[in-house]
């Protein structure tokens, strides 16, 4: 009989029909000669799928190993009373063609992608390791909260814009920088696209861009990668305190569109006992901070005590996000350790108008803003940072042609998903790991 094509996702709707399931053998399972069960994946979701009789030795079934692919033929029947299988039908089987055959045995992939394999092997295998339950979910995931950003964004009325990779400016200082040649000049891959959002505001008003950035970190931390995507947005007309609003919301945004998105039942799995931030997050100073750190006797590496204007590193920040246990928005750093652009708090022009917003387990998930507004201010940033301003005459425009007080953030997506998926690494948070010694696949 005539057999329909369908994806996983729409069997519910062709129960008691006849159909044809295609995708790959997520799982199966022999029970004596005459019975199999096949769990099928097709992306959309997963089957269990019958085979008994015939249908197991007539056409040598062994054939058909994890990670196959094949097309099933058979009838949609709900399970029976007391069996439980996802979508409560199975697939009873009439008919089947292997499409694609995968090595079985010791040479299946699932024998070596355990748990206990080493990262190495892992990340050389994340090809076939994305297939696995846990990684495809984190990256359904991964989608589902980029639409969320995107649909936060659109609801506040951000244009979306995609400024170029390959560029002759940088924005975080030099020793991050991945350079290469251009047509026979020196270029470099973008650390942070926010210069040129900070040229679209007079263009579209506020914006925001997804899109890679590139640091040639080298550090070899669980944190850290050498490509990674950035969510960055700009803003005009604001205040600091906007802009602290503003990420609030965000962050708040995000995870309730995540939480009910459609694919927030692979979210309870990886992260059971999540706890939606509260609001409104706690505010604190910089100077406060290097407080806490005294007060809770976390001393430098040399035995002394912190002071104002020391870059606080990562293991005394983690200790006091930790410690505090809720999301901080940790502002006004100092102006010596923060980049050339960032605004002078204009209560105490040591201080800037900079926030950092720190995550238990993780550390710094964002890092924003005021920019400076005023041209000759500007000029005396690039003098003390040692920047040559030519390459910068765009930018530098932007302050002769129509200034405007603004602000704006970059928020590393893959140090979000570590904190909402809880995963150890942001190298587990993204398709492909750029980092240290990997390029591939
Ligand atoms: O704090 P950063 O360096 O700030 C900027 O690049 C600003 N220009 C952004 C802006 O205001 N538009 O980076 C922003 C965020 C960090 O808070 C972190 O989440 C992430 O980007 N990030 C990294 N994520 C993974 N691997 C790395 N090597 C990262 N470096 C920064
Ligand atoms: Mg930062």
């Amino acid at each position: 009989p005539q057999a329909k094509q369908i994806k996983i996702r729409d069997s519910t709707s062709n129960r008691g029909q006849r159909v044809v399931v295609c995708g790959w053998v997520h799982r199966h399972r022999v029970q004596g000669k005459d019975l199999m069960f096949i769990w099928l994946r097709d992306g959309t979701g997963f089957l269990q799928c019958v085979l008994t009789g015939q249908m197991c030795h007539t056409y040598n079934a062994v054939t058909l190993q994890l990670e196959s692919t094949v097309s099933l033929y058979g009838t949609l029947k709900e399970v029976p009373a007391g069996k439980t299988a996802p979508g409560g039908h199975e697939l009873q089987v009439d008919y089947w063609e292997l499409i694609g055959a995968a090595p079985g045995g010791d040479e299946a992939i699932t024998n070596k992608i355990s748990a206990e394999a080493s990262p190495d092997l892992l990340y050389d295998q994340r090809h076939l390791v994305i297939r696995g339950d846990t990684a495809s979910a984190v990256l359904r995931l991964r989608h589902a909260t980029l639409r969320g950003f995107r649909a936060f964004f659109d609801k506040k009325g951000l244009y979306e814009v995609t400024p170029p990779l390959m560029v002759q400016t940088q924005v975080e200082g030099g020793s991050t920088l991945f350079h290469f040649q251009y047509y026979g000049e020196e270029a470099y891959l973008t650390q942070s696209s926010q210069l040129y959002l900070e040229t679209c505001l007079p263009a579209l008003g506020d914006v925001y861009c997804i899109t890679e950035s590139f640091r040639a970190e080298k550090s070899h931390t669980r944190r850290h990668l050498a490509e990674y995507t950035h969510i960055e947005a700009e803003l005009a007309f604001i205040t600091f305190n906007d802009l602290l609003d503003f990420l609030e919301d965000m962050v708040c945004s995000v995870v309730d569109f995540v939480l009910a998105s459609k694919e927030a039942p692979y979210f309870k799995e990886l992260h059971k006992d999540f706890v939606p931030p509260k609001r409104p997050f706690r505010r604190m100073d910089y100077s406060d901070g290097i407080k806490w750190l005294n007060d809770n006797g976390i001393k430098k590496e040399d035995g002394s005590d912190y002071v104002f204007g020391d870059d606080i590193p990562e293991a005394p920040e983690r200790k006091m996000t930790d410690a505090i246990g809720e999301p901080i928005m940790f502002c006004r750093f100092p102006v010596e350790i923060k980049s050339f652009y960032m605004k002078r708090d204009p209560k105490d022009t040591k201080l800037t108008e900079s926030v950092d917003v720190l995550i238990p387990n993780v550390g710094e998930i964002v890092g924003g803003s005021m920019r400076i507004s005023d041209l000759a201010e500007l000029l005396a940033a690039y003098k003390r940072e040692g920047i040559d301003p030519s390459p910068y005459y765009w930018f530098t425009d932007q302050r002769k042609y129509g200034t405007c007080e603004h602000g704006g953030f970059g928020l590393g997506l893959e140090r979000f998903l570590a904190w909402m998926l809880n995963r150890y690494t942001v190298r587990d948070c993204c398709l492909y790991p750029r980092f240290p010694g990997r390029a591939q696949p």
